[in-house]
């Protein structure tokens, strides 16, 4: 599932980010060569970074 349109980055690519140590949207999106720009994606994003470091727990 794509996550944020404008970057086309998709929900595994943000959960990979999470494992890897982001902590923000911004801080994966980076991670992924990208930055956040309209922001309609970040509650989705932070969602999924929040799920994946609850699973690391
Ligand atoms: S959908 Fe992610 S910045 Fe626009």
């Amino acid at each position: 599932m794509v996550v944020c349109v404008c970057n086309a980055i998709r929900e595994r690519e943000v959960r990979d980010a999470a494992r890897r140590g982001a902590i923000s949207p911004a801080k994966a999106y980076r991670s992924l060569g990208c930055k956040p720009q309209c922001g309609q994606c970040i509650p989705f994003a932070l969602q999924i970074i929040k799920a994946e470091h609850a699973l690391a727990c």
